[in-house]
């Protein structure tokens, strides 16, 4: 019998070191100490035994079971270690491979120049305004003192619409100046608004797209004059361009205002001493401003005799081109986004 142990002993712990599946250690478990396992047999028989011959069979067999016990919890550990090693091989990632990019997206360098316009005119009191880019003959040129037959309508290349359902004559519109028209045609001064919007005209070369953008600024109060108008506009250069600039008022004519100015600034690109962006002249043209006419007054109600305002209005484009220096018009327009992202 305890030969048997023995041989059973060396045989079975060897079985375990052979086993490469956690299968066959569970075959092995099941063939040794099952029910009917070969150890269990032999433990199950000690109670027939005499005494002497029961303790020695007894003492191995239990020392083997615990040995058993102790090598099948150790090989079952290591074929676990080497099956997690396997699954952790194969499904390896290396996660220090570069994500791929995801390309964001950016503001329209127009969008982003307006929304500066209109932050710094906010931020002086003048809130956004805003109306129909399909506008009334009326609001586009009548109420701003350009009858119909005024030599000053061919300073606009209109596009003239189909009347509308009233049977007025529509135009889209050529400027945003008919947005102070509905400001003032609601309320009494003071008032103040700027109006940032899209603006048509049937004209398309290097420097001119049929759509562009302007910003209309305006204030009506008891008062106002040509000094408020200059500090307002010298002070909205300066935070626009970042850096203080020459500016310089020179007469002109809009059938709204009167007097009228083109407004100038210094040339960003050569400091004033002539260069191409500014044909040698040193100025940059940048917007035109004016008193508001009288008869725009009193075109929508307001008494021309208490009341004075101002008004001005820029291309957006043009500024966008100023402060992003760069020379093409067109690249505005075309969309191509290494040239968006760059001045986003
Ligand atoms: N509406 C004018 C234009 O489009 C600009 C302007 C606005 C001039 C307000 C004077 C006052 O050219």
């Amino acid at each position: 019998m305890l030969e048997e142990l023995s041989l059973l002993h060396t045989t079975t712990l060897q079985e375990l070191t052979h086993a490469n599946s956690l299968d066959e250690l569970e075959t092995i478990r099941v063939k040794t100490l099952g029910k009917k396992g070969t150890l269990t047999q032999i433990l199950r028989g000690l109670g027939q035994m005499e005494p002497t011959a029961r303790s020695v069979l007894g003492t191995r067999a239990n020392l083997f079971k615990e040995e058993f016990a102790a090598a099948l919890g150790m090989r079952t550990e290591q074929l676990k270690q080497t099956q997690l090693a396997k699954r952790l091989e194969r499904e390896w990632l290396d996660i220090s491979l570069p994500g791929r990019p995801r390309s964001v997206g950016t503001l329209h360098p127009v969008t982003r120049c307006q929304n500066e316009i209109i932050a710094i005119f906010t931020a002086m009191g003048f809130p956004p305004a805003s109306g129909p880019e399909v506008e009334s003959d009326w609001h586009n040129f009548e109420a701003l003192n350009i009858p119909p037959d005024h030599p000053a309508r061919e300073m606009h290349d209109t596009f003239y619409l189909p009347p509308g359902p009233d049977g007025n004559k529509r135009v889209l519109r050529t400027h945003t100046s008919p947005v102070q028209i509905r400001v003032m045609e609601g309320q009494q001064p003071p008032l103040r608004a700027i109006a940032p919007g899209r603006v048509f005209r049937c004209d398309s070369d290097l420097t001119h797209t049929p759509m562009f953008h302007q910003v209309e600024g305006f204030m009506v109060d008891e008062g106002v004059h040509f000094g408020h108008l200059k500090g307002l506009l010298e002070s909205f250069l300066m935070h626009f361009f970042a850096r203080p600039l020459p500016v310089r008022f020179r007469p002109s004519f809009f059938p709204f205002t009167e007097p009228s100015a083109e407004v100038d600034m210094g040339c960003l690109f050569c400091d004033g001493q002539g260069c191409r962006v500014c044909k040698k002249t040193g100025w940059l043209e940048v917007l035109g401003c004016g008193l508001i006419h009288p008869n725009v007054l009193a075109n929508v109600g307001i008494d021309r005799e208490r009341y004075s305002g101002f008004a001005f209005g820029m291309g957006v484009e043009r500024l966008a081109m100023l402060k992003y220096g760069f020379g093409d018009l067109r690249a505005l327009f075309e969309n191509d986004v290494r040239f968006l992202a760059r001045h986003g």
